[in-house]
């Protein structure tokens, strides 16, 4: 069949991949944990629910702005003023289909075919693939250290005249990590003296922990004119624990925000009416659950280290934020995909392998589900793996000898 060179290269997503493979499962009555996921348990704010309602029930749900409706702009300005203290215009947002299409049409209004998006490893599975479809090429930094935080000598290294733009995620999918403020500042000194785009993904913009505060990046710029190449993205999904209503965000100069409009407008036109009234309740309305959500993780994340702390053979991180730890399982089977599959096969725990992420060897592991699914989803896995846990286990009724250590 003849499909184009770039659709060819577009790998399936993993996540997508391992949740089917997780449903099928489910639905033959397996016992399947799932700590694979990447979204809050938690319910959408209620004021966006009665907004979303209150607009069904009107029976008037047209086609919007293809860059949002102004309600829904008014409030990603307000949220811009209290969380960055940067006062912007309405030509400065764009709304889009998830903090993802904000980010894909971010890309296409920045880069040529040819030319280079950096950033740093392990990264979220997305970057590459977006690249790739608009003919450009993703450059994945590693840190020289092999840690999860990289130096701005890191960075510097990779760029070469193709460099266009720079992404970064702080706190970071897959590992957790949240970049100090020096690395911020350092970044965007740099990419102000080199003319480089750089986009902040900042989608788990509040999910922090352990007193930290979210980092403002407008802090460190010197120039915050309509030159700024400067672009914040965030979104309801995470935060909001929203991530069916498909709302996220770009907050930049005019100029490119046109363009992206542009493109959005022949893309998908603007986002569903019902989910941007939705977002902006949400916005605008009372952030306990935020705070909630953020305490439910932090303690999530502190069961979940205690318990991989409890293996010999797994190397872990704590993580500053987000709903995942990216662990080192090298010691038990240096191949992730092949590590994920055969826990899944044998005590039906889903995670994510880190090739996916850039880093073979590791295991992305979330802390959205529930206690009861993180410490009995870590026990099955030291089982599988561990040659001094007792040799049997019951997964539901089902008692299991294990026969391959
Ligand atoms: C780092 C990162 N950026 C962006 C997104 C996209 O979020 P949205 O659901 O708003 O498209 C995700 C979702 O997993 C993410 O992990």
């Amino acid at each position: 069949m003849s499909i184009s060179l770039i659709g060819k290269s577009i790998s399936v997503s993993a996540t997508l991949k391992l949740n089917e493979m997780a449903a099928i499962l489910r639905e033959k009555g397996e016992p399947v944990i799932h700590l694979g996921g990447g979204e809050p348990k938690t319910k959408a704010p209620v004021e966006a629910l009665i907004a979303a309602a209150g607009m069904i029930n009107s029976g008037e749900v047209r086609y919007t702005p293809a860059d949002g409706i102004p309600a829904l702009k008014k409030a990603i300005i307000r949220y811009t003023e209290e969380f960055y203290d940067r006062k912007v215009e309405p030509e400065n947002v764009i709304a889009s289909s998830g903090a993802k299409q904000s980010l894909m049409v971010a890309l296409q209004a920045i880069l040529n075919p040819q030319e280079e998006v950096l950033f740093p490893a392990p990264y979220w599975v997305s970057y590459t693939e977006m690249a790739k479809m608009i003919g450009a090429v993703p450059v994945p930094v590693y840190a020289e250290d092999g840690s999860f935080y990289p130096r701005m000598k890191d960075i510097e290294q990779r760029v070469t005249s193709y460099t266009k733009c720079i992404i970064i995620n702080s706190p970071n999918n897959p590992t957790g990590a949240m970049y100090s403020a020096d690395f911020i500042g350092e970044i965007v000194e740099f990419c102000e003296k080199k003319g480089i785009w750089l986009i902040m993904d900042d989608i788990y913009h509040r999910l922090i922990f352990d007193g930290k505060k979210p980092i403002n990046c407008y802090k460190f710029a010197k120039d915050l004119s309509e030159n700024s190449k400067l672009v914040v993205i965030n979104g309801v999904s995470k935060q909001y624990a929203m991530t069916g209503f498909r709302i996220g965000w770009a907050v930049a100069n005019k100029r490119l925000i046109e363009v992206m409009t542009n493109i959005q407008a022949h893309q998908t036109s603007g986002p569903s009416a019902i989910t941007q009234i939705a977002a902006a309740a949400a916005i605008n309305g009372v952030q306990s659950g935020v705070e909630s959500l953020r305490q439910t993780l932090e303690n999530n994340r502190n069961i979940l280290i205690d318990r991989l702390n409890a293996f010999n053979g797994v190397k872990s991180y704590k993580p500053d934020g987000t709903f995942y730890t990216f662990a080192d399982f090298s010691y038990y089977m240096k191949d992730s995909t092949k590590l994920s599959k055969f826990l899944l096969d044998k005590v039906r725990v889903l995670t994510v392998p880190g090739i996916e992420f850039g880093m073979d060897g590791f295991l992305r592991i979330s802390t959205c589900g529930t206690v009861k699914d993180i410490t009995e989803g870590i026990d099955r896995i030291k089982w599988a793996l561990d040659p001094d846990a007792p040799n049997e286990i019951y997964i539901g009724e089902r008692k299991l000898v294990r026969d391959w250590l």
